[in-house]
């Protein structure tokens, strides 16, 4: 059990302090940034799309992991590429056809990550379609807003997809995604995650502040 990386999800930022917020978690040295783009289709939701992650671009030079919470992710991925993505991940639950989705994100140059809901098993990835992936993310709360409770059945899921992916000799990192905090970090680390997206635990209250104990946590 070696040391996680950090994934600050902007949904819980500051929106009309958003550039400090990213040059904070930059400064206090987080390993991406993930940005959580929502459909209100897939999910209840809307958060931001294209023309913020533009923007926030500009000045950002961390990793930016967009997380797509959108029906048929296909039909963005070129343009979410382009505005200024370094990894792309979509849900199994939202495509059409998940290898053509991988394959899309890779011909624009770009990681493609794979996501499931809470109530999607392990399994339903295949083998074939995990080897394609750069990141497997696993949905440890119901995807669709910040600041709710780790769901306690997706540890047996990420130690499930752990010891499948060990199985087959890869090398694809867990992200977890939903309720990880302080609190949690032991139990995702423990089962097998490698990345940790953390909203409201990082931008709530002092961020620059809080980033530090948690990384610390991450050790
Ligand atoms: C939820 C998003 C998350 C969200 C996590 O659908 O995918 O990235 O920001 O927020 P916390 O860490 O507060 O649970
Ligand atoms: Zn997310």
């Amino acid at each position: 059990m070696g040391k996680v990386k950090i994934a600050p999800s902007i949904l819980s930022a500051d929106f009309n302090e958003l550039g400090k917020e990213i040059h904070d978690v930059e400064v206090g040295g987080a390993d991406l940034l993930h940005v959580d783009v929502m459909d209100g289709v897939f999910v209840p939701s809307i958060s931001f799309g294209m023309p913020v992650i533009r923007s926030i671009r500009k000045n950002a030079k961390i990793f930016f992991d967009v997380h797509m919470m959108v029906t048929k992710p296909e039909r963005y991925i070129k343009e979410m590429a382009e505005c200024g993505a370094d990894g792309i991940t979509v849900h199994l639950e939202a495509v059409d056809d998940a290898m053509a989705a991988i394959a899309m994100i890779h011909d624009c140059g770009k990681k493609a990550g794979l996501s499931i809901k809470p109530e999607t098993p392990v399994s339903a990835i295949s083998d074939e379609l995990l080897k394609s992936l750069d990141l497997v993310l696993i949905m440890t709360v119901q995807p669709g807003f910040g600041g709710q409770k780790y769901i306690e059945s997706s540890t047996e899921k990420i130690r499930e997809m752990s010891s499948r992916i060990n199985a087959l000799g890869l090398d694809i990192p867990i992200q977890v995604d939903g309720g990880i905090n302080s609190s949690t970090i032991d139990i995702v680390k423990e089962a097998g995650a490698d990345i940790l997206v953390m909203g409201s635990a990082v931008f709530e209250g002092n961020t620059a502040e809080n980033l530090k104990v948690l990384k610390e946590k991450c050790l």
